[in-house]
C-alpha cells in the first residue's frame, strides 16, 4: 500500500518535472536532457531525509482530508433546507472543540519540528577528520572545485572517493546558486560572501548528476554538474596522476603545440581559463586542466565531442544562452560587462586548439568504466 502510494507519488513528480523541465530544456537546445529523481534513496543523507517527506506529506493529507471531510459534513447538515424556519440555533464558544482545533496542529508541529531536529542533527553532523575537502563555487553558469588538501583545480566535473564524507564548503562568485548533487542529497545555496559548509557521502561509484537549483540567469537551466565517484584504489590513482600532471613543454604533436601556441596567444583563452603546469592560469572560467577527460562541455549541456568544442569555442553564447566567453566569429558577446574586440579564428586554428584540450587529461574514460548510467 505504501509503496503503491510512493510510487504513484513518484511517477507524477517525474512527469511533472519532465514536462516542466523538458519543454524548458528543449527551448535552449541542450543536447543533454534529464529528470530528476527528488525521491532517489542512492545516498545515507537522502535516506536520513526521506522519512521527514513522507512524515510531512503524511499529516499533510490528514488535514487536508479532514478539514475538507468536516467542511462536507458541516455544509451538508446545516444548508438551508425548504423547511427550514427562522434562524438556527446559535452557539457561541465551545471549549473543548477549540481545544482540539488548536491541540491537533499543536502535536503536528511538535512531532514534526522533534523529527526535523533530529534529522537535522544527524545530517549536518561533520567528522573533525578523514573527510576529503572540496571548495565549490558556483559561477554563472558553470562550478569550480578545488581541493584545498590536495591542490587539484577542476570544474564542472567532480571526482570523489565512495565511502569518505566529502566535506563541502560552498559559494558563490556573482549571483545565488544552488548546489545539488540530486540523488547524494544535501542541497544548498551558494550566496556571494556566505559559505555553506557540509558534508555527504557517496556509497557506490558511479556517475552522479548535478544541478543548480536556484534560478539565476538566462543558462539557470544550463548549470549542471557531474561527480564521479571512485572507489579508493581508483580514486588515489586518479588523484597522483592529477596531482602530477603537466603537459609536455612542447608538443611533439604539431597541431597540439599549435593549439597550445593558440590558447595562450592568440585566443587569449588563458587570461580566463587554467591548466595545470602550463601559463593558463585564469581562474574567471572554467578549469580545463582535465578537459580530455571530461564527459561534457558547457557544464553538463553538450558532450564533449570535437565538433561541439569548436562551436562552443567559435561562439559560446549562441549555444548557452548568456555564456560569458568572447565569441571567436566576429561577434561581440553583449552578455559580457566588457566585451572585447574579438580576435577571429579559423576552422584549422579551432580543430588545433580543440585537439590541445583533449590533449589535456589523465587517460580516465568514466564512460568506458561507468557505462552511460548516471545516479
Ligand atoms: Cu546557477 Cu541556477
Amino acid at each position: 500500500m505504501f509503496r503503491k502510494f510512493r510510487d504513484l507519488y513518484q511517477n507524477l513528480f517525474r512527469w511533472c518535472l519532465f514536462l516542466g523541465l523538458g519543454f524548458g530544456s528543449s527551448a535552449m537546445g541542450q543536447e543533454v536532457t534529464r529528470t530528476i529523481n527528488i525521491l532517489s534513496d542512492t545516498s545515507p543523507y537522502n535516506r536520513e531525509v526521506m522519512p521527514l517527506l513522507w512524515w510531512s506529506i503524511g499529516l499533510s493529507v490528514l488535514v487536508l482530508g479532514g478539514t475538507g471531510a468536516a467542511l462536507i459534513y458541516v455544509v451538508q447538515k446545516f444548508r438551508l433546507r425548504p423547511t427550514t424556519v427562522g434562524e438556527p440555533a446559535q452557539f457561541h464558544g465551545n471549549n473543548l472543540l477549540e481545544m482540539v482545533l488548536l491541540g491537533i496542529p499543536l502535536v503536528m508541529v511538535a512531532v514534526l519540528s522533534i523529527l526535523t531536529a533530529q534529522t537535522l542533527t544527524r545530517v549536518n553532523s561533520i567528522p573533525k577528520t578523514g573527510t576529503l575537502k572540496v571548495d565549490v563555487t558556483g559561477a554563472q553558469f558553470w562550478w569550480d572545485f578545488n581541493y584545498p588538501d590536495l591542490k587539484i583545480h577542476t570544474s564542472n566535473e567532480l571526482v570523489i572517493q565512495v565511502g569518505v564524507p566529502i566535506e563541502l564548503t560552498v559559494t558563490s562568485a556573482d549571483v545565488i546558486h544552488d548546489f545539488w548533487i540530486t540523488s547524494l542529497g544535501a542541497k544548498r545555496d551558494a550566496i556571494p560572501g556566505q559559505k555553506a559548509h557540509f558534508a555527504l557521502t557517496a556509497e557506490k561509484p558511479g556517475v552522479y548528476y548535478g544541478q543548480c537549483l536556484a534560478l539565476c540567469g538566462a543558462s539557470h537551466a544550463n548549470m549542471r554538474f557531474h561527480v564521479v565517484a571512485l572507489s579508493p584504489e581508483d580514486f588515489s590513482a586518479w588523484k597522483t596522476k592529477a596531482i602530477a600532471y603537466k603537459p609536455e613543454p612542447v608538443a611533439t604533436d604539431s597541431q597540439i603545440a599549435a593549439g597550445r601556441a593558440l590558447f595562450e596567444g592568440k585566443g587569449n583563452c588563458s587570461g580566463c581559463h587554467a591548466i595545470q603546469g602550463t601559463a593558463a592560469r585564469g581562474v574567471v572560467a572554467p578549469a580545463l586542466s582535465y578537459f580530455g577527460d571530461h564527459m561534457y562541455l558547457g557544464a553538463g549541456i553538450f558532450k564533449n565531442e570535437r565538433p561541439k568544442v569548436k562551436e562552443w569555442i567559435l561562439n559560446a553564447s549562441k549555444i548557452k544562452p548568456g555564456a560569458l566567453m568572447p565569441s571567436y566569429d566576429g561577434t561581440i558577446n553583449t552578455n559580457m560587462k566588457n566585451p572585447q574586440v574579438p580576435s577571429l579564428l579559423t576552422d584549422p586554428e579551432l580543430e588545433s586548439i580543440a585537439v590541445y584540450l583533449e590533449s589535456n587529461k589523465l587517460g580516465s574514460d568514466w564512460r568506458k568504466k561507468f557505462g552511460n548510467e548516471e545516479y
